[in-house]
């Protein structure tokens, strides 16, 4: 079953491609550069924001849609959009270990629904957790070494190090390497590589899953929930969470705590319905999960949202985008 409720606000043209989504309920906000953006990004799309605010107060309360259309407008400086071609040199982990607990705190699970392509990506790109489970194509610039389709990666880390856009688990690295080259580019331990954002289907039986909720173990009935996204697909960012009792209008915002882990200190009683404010390239939209975690929701179950977030970042939107990689 999928059901949305979307919106639509006037696309907003390509001023930061790479800026952070600004994190909105974090005390950590940094001041100064963010601010100027901020108002940069209030003074461009001012009439967007009107007539987004108009749109849906017919549908809400005026201070919800005061509050969602303040967030429509505080995203639409953010990255998704971009799908140009790359270049960067890569690294590999050692130990797959390494890379499973990852900062985007998918765990185990990492290896298990990705097959074990994992990708620490550096902060521009893990963009405080809104990174996490976006997928990249990349494949290596020697053409003895490596195969032209090249490997499909989902971001689980982050990767402090600069020297590096990406370290991949050996699995992905190796996977770039023509039949028979897999030690060989093991030997080198850091190639030259392209790579563009693509949308996760990542193996082939995500493409159709929905997106799930994992209920994590620092979760503590009445007062605290924690959960964590799983499954994420198309070319999207999660920048916002809302949690409310089913058939409850009463949401409660969720924050970001670190990678792909919201949480909340207001937890409403009974069953648990989610909506989420997802970006793909300048688009952003609600996604309602009607009815996600039981009124016995337990710590350490995956529950089904019943919705799927697979939107892909509109063709053209980026002017480099020609759907195909350029020849090496
Ligand atoms: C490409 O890789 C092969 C095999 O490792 C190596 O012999 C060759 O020198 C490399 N070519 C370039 C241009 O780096
Ligand atoms: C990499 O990070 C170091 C320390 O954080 C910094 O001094 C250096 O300028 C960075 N290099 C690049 C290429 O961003």
């Amino acid at each position: 079953m999928r059901k949305r409720l979307s919106l639509s606000f006037a696309h907003l043209s390509c001023i930061k491609p790479n800026v952070n989504t600004p994190k909105l309920f974090s005390n950590a906000y940094p001041a100064g550069r963010h601010l100027l953006l901020l108002f940069l990004s209030i003074y461009i799309s001012l009439p967007s924001y009107l007539s987004c605010t108009l749109s849906i107060s017919s549908s809400h309360s005026p201070r919800m849609a005061l509050f969602l259309c303040l967030f429509f407008f505080l995203i639409s400086s953010s990255s998704a959009c971009d799908r140009c071609v790359h270049q960067t040199k890569v690294a590999y982990f050692s130990k797959a270990s390494a890379l499973s607990s990852g900062a985007c705190g998918y765990g185990s699970l990492a290896v298990g629904f990705t097959g074990g392509y994992l990708a620490a990506a550096v902060p521009s790109l893990y963009n405080n957790g809104a990174g996490c489970g976006a997928c990249f194509q990349m494949r290596c610039k020697n053409t003895t070494l490596c195969a032209e389709q090249g490997t499909k990666v989902i971001v689980t880390d982050l990767n402090q190090n600069n020297h590096t856009d990406f370290v991949l688990s050996s699995r992905a690295f190796r996977a770039m390497a023509n039949k028979g080259m897999e030690q060989d580019i093991l030997k080198l331990g850091l190639v030259n590589v392209e790579y563009k954002r693509i949308p996760c289907e990542i193996p082939c039986e995500y493409k159709n899953q929905n997106l799930a909720v994992r209920v994590e173990e620092t979760s503590k009935k009445p007062n605290y929930l924690a959960v964590k996204f799983l499954y994420q697909g198309g070319q999207t960012e999660i920048v916002a969470v809302d949690v409310a009792q089913v058939g409850s209008s009463d949401w409660s915002f969720m924050s970001r705590n670190y990678g792909a882990v919201w949480d909340t200190d207001r937890v409403p009683a009974g069953a648990l319905q989610f909506r989420m404010v997802v970006t793909s390239g300048y688009d952003g939209k609600w996604i309602w999960a009607q009815n996600v975690l039981p009124v016995d929701w337990k710590v350490g179950v995956v529950y089904d949202s019943g919705v799927q977030i697979n939107d892909i970042a509109k063709e053209g939107c980026s002017p480099c985008d020609d759907g195909s990689w350029n020849s090496r």
